[in-house]
């Protein structure tokens, strides 16, 4: 019987793939960093039995129709924003995503945004590197602490919970808004529920954990921006389509705002040239949340994990539903 054909949508390592190479055949996109061009996709999706795809590739109604054997996609990402889920679920194409593994490396990501943006790390390295170092001043570089100030999480799901134990560490008050009541955060780590409006108010950092969905669609917007402090700083590590850029982009000019610290954006990559990246008081990274080694490596294989489980029949580890 022939082995079940799954295509990846970028080269990985070839050790990822190995102990699963006696039961399917693998055929992969054979860039690591280029995506795959839509029309390429589409023609491959129409042989492959199994997809493991990532945050670059659009799997939308168009790519679907032309899937006739897939039984899995496997997205590369914890968000799956980048899946038409129910045209997936129509056809009755199983989805997975990566939860869990990637959760404590994303949230160390996000805090290390956090101070960067706080205390001017990337501005202040570049101040050396540019040799503008000639004197120790008084105010040289100061930017805003970070210990016992106030959190304001938006979005308190498994990331969420792990940024606000590493705010507990800094002394730093956690309040959060999310769309239902996280009462283990409160029990566990003392974070406090706001109304969004009221979490705008009165954080000193407004961090984005929230997935990208049809609500969820730019709401940090001017009104939003408008109700944070003018010392706010506002950090995004989970999809830039939750930010209307522009309106960020007049915060920051008006200074409404202090500071931002992005990991995402709405349309990636970003060039040089895009006014968040021309700003001083932006550190600006190319969505690298969850980008350790150890992390990747654990994703791909939950990955493969899950396409394993459905081709065995059983049911996949971290199904969409
Ligand atoms: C995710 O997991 O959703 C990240 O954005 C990509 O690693």
């Amino acid at each position: 019987m022939q082995k079940p054909l799954i295509f990846i949508t970028r080269k990985i390592p070839d050790e990822i793939i190995k102990p699963y190479e006696n039961h399917f055949q693998f055929k992969m996109w054979q860039s690591e960093d280029e995506p795959i061009p839509k029309d390429v996709l589409i023609e491959e999706v129409k042989r492959a039995d199994g997809l493991l795809c990532l945050i670059t590739e659009q799997v939308d109604e168009e790519l679907l129709q032309q899937a006739r054997h897939l039984k899995i996609i496997a997205n590369m990402a914890v968000g799956f924003d980048n899946i038409d889920i129910k045209a997936a679920n129509e056809k009755g194409i199983i989805v997975t995503n990566t939860p869990d593994v990637l959760t404590e490396t994303t949230a160390d990501l996000t805090f290390a945004l956090l101070m960067a943006t706080a205390r001017r790390i990337t501005e202040a390295s570049n101040y050396v590197k540019q040799d503008k170092w000639k004197h120790w001043a008084p105010f040289l570089l100061a930017g805003s602490d970070i210990h016992h100030k106030t959190i304001g999480i938006v979005g308190m799901g498994r990331i969420g919970e792990a940024v606000a134990r590493r705010a507990k560490g800094f002394g730093m008050e956690i309040k959060y808004h999310n769309r239902s009541r996280n009462e283990q955060a409160e029990a566990e780590l003392g974070a406090t529920y706001l109304s969004f409006d009221a979490l705008l108010r009165e954080a000193d950092y407004i961090v984005s954990l929230i997935p990208l969905t049809d609500e969820s669609k730019e709401i940090f917007n001017e009104q939003a921006f408008q109700k944070m402090k003018r010392s706010a700083i506002f950090i995004n590590a989970s999809r830039g389509g939750v930010v209307d850029e522009q309106a960020l982009i007049r915060a920051l000019k008006n200074e409404e705002i202090t500071a931002a610290g992005l990991d995402v954006f709405t349309e990636e990559p970003i060039a040089s040239t895009h006014p968040l990246a021309q700003m001083e008081n932006v550190v600006c990274l190319p969505h690298i949340g969850s980008a350790s080694m150890e992390t990747r490596y654990k994703m791909l294989s939950l990955c493969l994990r899950n396409i394993q489980a459905v081709f065995s029949g059983e049911k996949p580890i971290t199904p969409i539903t």
